[in-house]
């Protein structure tokens, strides 16, 4: 745990004692959660980006990113609350929706931090790639047919580092429920209609060769770099 988030605790604990409050610990620690949703700002100018406009950007980041984040909040804060009567499946239910939620919230995040047209492929993960794939082009190639397979759907394309395979892969994931599991996200593309509808209607390939050319390579190599 740390510091801020043991003082914030202890701060709720002592508040809750002197209020003798019957409140559970694992009511205090989603009040303690609750105060990580708020929307990360974007880390780059709209409208510095090559073939996005800044319309799209704005818009995907407040109300798809934001609503989930919202989302999220909100749900977190209706299991805590649920009465110790309420049956499993509305535990459950509200526990699917979360995932939902979070993921998506999370996903959101890697992707516009990963936008950002900045910088090239370190040789350290051309190389790692190049291991798995022959040559970063056909990393490319795969990583772009993955993503036209989602289009007109809802999902995500990830290159992932997977610790259980010692590798990089092209991860396909259907809607924000799919992944592969011991893996660390090294690069994300959203490929939900929202995403590009605005700019490039129904041309998914339009989108996934645009954001192919923003990508913000220093925060992939970092992210790379920090697990290897
Ligand atoms: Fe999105």
């Amino acid at each position: 745990m740390e510091r801020r988030d043991f003082i914030a605790l202890s701060t709720l604990v002592t508040a809750t004692s002197i209020m003798g409050a019957d409140t559970t610990p694992q009511v205090l620690q989603r009040q303690l959660q609750s105060e990580i949703y708020t929307p990360r700002p974007l880390a780059f100018n709209p409208k510095k980006l090559n073939g996005f406009s800044e319309k799209i950007i704005l818009s995907h980041h407040q109300n798809n990113y934001g609503g989930a984040v919202k989302r999220a909040k909100m749900i977190e804060e209706k299991i805590a609350s649920l009465p110790s009567s309420s049956a499993p499946f509305e535990l459950g239910s509200l526990k699917r929706e979360q995932m939902v939620a979070v993921n998506s919230m999370i996903l959101h995040e890697y992707h516009f931090d990963n936008l950002g047209a900045s910088g090239q492929m370190s040789p350290a993960l051309a190389n790692k790639i190049s291991a798995v794939f022959t040559t970063t082009q056909n990393w490319e190639n795969e990583f772009k047919k993955a993503a036209l397979s989602l289009g007109g759907g809802s999902g995500w394309i990830l290159l992932v580092y997977n610790h259980r395979l010692k590798s990089v892969e092209n991860v396909w994931s259907w809607d924000h429920m799919h992944g592969l599991w011991d893996s660390e996200i090294l690069l994300a593309l959203d490929m939900y209609e929202h995403s590009y509808q605005m700019d490039f209607g129904a041309n998914a390939k339009e989108y996934v060769e645009t954001f192919m050319k923003n990508i913000n390579w220093d925060v992939v190599n970092k992210r790379f770099e920090s697990i290897s």
